[in-house]
């Protein structure tokens, strides 16, 4: 395995975030907010959108490639956005990553764990894409710190949401019952918490909330944010006194992506690079 290299204070290269299309935008946002110095390199694959119902081969052959496109252009640190890619190419990312990586499932794990602190708490619930679903990393990573004795998890793959949600229809009334259909069995099972376990989902936390009122949302992109935040400030902050930049980098110039990184992070269109990748 390639030996990780931390960061020390004082680095003024980017950290490296990458998804498989306008999702992890949501991410950016938040690190963006939390880490106002820091420069900041954005990898949408918007041509190869969705991952989620794909091989586990090929996702891992697109995640490479996301990751060298990224330490070409020499990051510091790699966020993986993506709850598809870290559910099944964490590793092999880490394998050829000589800087740190972050995906998203050990920190919403950690706040899994949290939840479980409050008495009576024990019935997790997952939702997904096929592919994070049927890998089983969220449970796997659960199981490993709390075991499995008293405690319940429910997965659910929901394919629908990503196309949804790429078409803007998040806050439509139309989303209502599909999202009614998908989250009906973990209603039933009256589940405790549910990780938002897609980086499309957390633009659906209103829904939820209105169909599930009550249950702890756990949305991983905000707890990798966290953690992401811990590493830099403990080792490697950028100077403070220069002008941040945010560099955006797309597969497809994807007309939704366009308007979602001008609405979350004030990037004008002439600003988003198309490349090619792989
Ligand atoms: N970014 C993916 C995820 O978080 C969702 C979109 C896709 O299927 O590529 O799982």
């Amino acid at each position: 395995m390639t030996p990780k290299i931390l960061p020390q204070k004082e680095d003024n290269r980017p950290i490296g975030v990458f998804d498989s299309g306008i999702g992890g935008l949501i991410a950016l946002t938040a690190l963006a907010k939390a880490l106002p110095q820091e420069d900041l390199v954005y990898l949408g694959d918007t041509a190869r959108v969705p991952y989620g119902d794909r091989s586990p081969e090929i996702v891992k052959n697109y995640a490479r490639e996301c990751v060298q496109f990224l330490l070409d252009h020499s990051v510091k640190l790699i966020v993986v956005a993506c709850n598809t890619v870290s559910a099944i190419a964490l590793s092999e990312i880490e394998k050829i990553s000589p800087v740190p990586v972050i995906g998203v499932i050990k920190p919403a794990v950690s706040a899994v764990s949290a939840v479980l602190l409050t008495p009576g708490y024990k019935k997790i619930g997952i939702i997904g894409t096929r592919v994070t679903v049927q890998s089983r990393s969220y449970e796997h990573e659960i199981y490993k710190i709390h075991g499995q004795a008293g405690l319940l998890i429910y997965a659910q793959a929901c394919p629908l949401f990503v196309p949804l949600i790429e078409e803007g229809w998040h806050e439509d009334p139309f989303i209502y019952p599909v999202a009614e259909k998908y989250l009906r069995p973990l209603k039933e099972e009256k589940i405790d918490a549910l990780i938002l376990g897609c980086t499309h989902y957390p633009l659906l936390r209103k829904v939820i909330e209105e169909i599930m009122p009550g249950v702890v949302l756990i949305d991983p992109a905000e707890e990798a944010t966290k953690q992401t935040v811990q590493i830099i400030q403990q080792y490697a902050s950028q100077n403070a006194y220069k002008e941040r930049q945010i560099e955006c980098y797309v597969t497809d110039l994807a007309p939704t992506f366009v308007r979602m990184v001008n609405q979350f992070l004030g990037v004008s269109p002439e600003a988003i690079r198309h490349v090619s990748i792989g």
